[in-house]
């Protein structure tokens, strides 16, 4: 029988490939990993806890926070605060950067940007959500980590990932050579690997979108919505239509199957609704790295300069040859894309 290898053992073992990360990076995914387990016992209990519903508090974006997503910021929080890895967290949750200056983190070289929990409309329902985070090399020079270390594009990601709360829970992530995803295995409090190199569809046959926006799409978006209804054997449409409205479950499934994930302009959120650095950009390099593509309609996401933390953008994500017909589409009808 082959042993099973645990993520602990894999990211040991892929060490070699940072010559110049001596473990740092190892023991920062760790962490996540902890922090992902301790969120994962929550969100199964969740109904039985007393942590379900609203705060009553609205975040910074105006949306209503949920207990879990609370419960989730704080975890991860924790985690990368002790952990000595980090010298500034940002997340969804907070306006500014958390700074981390304390005995551990002296010398610390990343920076973490997260979204603690992905999809929270779907927490009290039963249904998949997620973490989604991105490790980025600091750029200032010393002390605690400063906004600037934030607003790198995409490309300068170290590694990315996610944790999924779903039907099982698994942690997918990538270091920039190829993605690897592991399942939690509760009867042991291991992440196991279960997706060793995941590969993405090149064609793909769903498409997800919040089709009730339909209305506010720009034209190019709604031709391919079109085209995705279309009969034509050749290239097996019609597509199947599959929204579940948490981004890192959407993503996640379409990174299976093949698929591609839509979350454009409309007139509620005229920049997208998506953000740039702690939710398109992690996405954006795991599925590029498993053979998709990712662009706001214009650009490449993973290129776009951020000047904010909280910068919205259009994404359309996923099997290369969909995400293509989109540009395609894109350019052919739209008057004027944001970039
Ligand atoms: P969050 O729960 O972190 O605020 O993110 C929700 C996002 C994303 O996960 C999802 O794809 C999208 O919002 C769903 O939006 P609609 O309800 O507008 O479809
Ligand atoms: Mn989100
Ligand atoms: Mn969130």
């Amino acid at each position: 029988m082959e042993k099973v290898k645990t993520l602990g053992e894999f990211i040991v073992e892929k060490q070699d490939d940072f010559l110049y990360s001596k473990g740092e990076l190892t023991r920062l995914l760790s962490d996540i990993a902890i922090a992902g387990k301790i969120v994962h016992r929550e969100v199964n209990k969740a109904g039985l806890a007393g942590i379900l519903g609203e705060t009553g508090n609205k975040n910074i974006q105006g949306e209503q926070v949920k207990k879990l997503d609370i419960y989730a910021n704080e975890q991860f929080i924790a985690a990368l605060s002790v952990g000595g890895e980090v010298c500034a967290i940002a997340s969804e949750e907070n306006e500014d950067i958390i700074t981390v200056d304390n005995a551990v983190s002296k010398g610390a070289k990343y920076v973490v940007a997260m979204d603690p929990l992905d999809g929270s409309s779907n927490i009290d329902v039963n249904v998949s959500v997620g973490t989604i985070f991105s490790i980025y090399r600091r750029v200032s020079l010393s002390g605690p980590g400063k906004l600037e270390d934030f607003l790198q594009a995409g490309t300068e990601q170290v590694a990315a990932g996610y944790i999924i709360y779903g039907s099982s829970t698994m942690m997918v992530y990538t270091t920039g050579k190829g993605v690897n995803g592991f399942t939690l295995d509760p009867s042991i409090g291991e992440f196991c690997l279960s997706h060793p190199n995941m590969q993405m569809a090149k064609k793909g046959k769903t498409y997800s979108i919040n089709e009730g926006n339909y209305v506010h799409f720009p034209e190019g978006v709604k031709k391919f919505i079109k085209y995705c209804q279309e009969e034509d054997a050749a290239t097996n449409r019609p597509y199947s239509s599959r929204y579940i409205g948490s981004a890192v479950a959407d993503v996640h499934r379409n990174l299976i199957t093949g698929g591609v994930f839509l979350y454009p302009t409309t007139s509620a959120s005229p920049k997208g609704k998506l953000r740039l650095v702690y939710e398109c950009n992690p996405l954006a390099f795991i599925v590029e790295q498993a053979g998709g593509k990712a662009t706001s309609g214009t650009k490449r996401i993973m290129e776009l300069k951020p000047n904010a933390l909280h910068q919205r953008t259009p994404l359309f994500i996923g099997s290369k040859d969909m995400v293509e017909k989109i540009e395609e589409l894109l350019a052919k009808h739209s008057v004027s894309t944001p970039a």
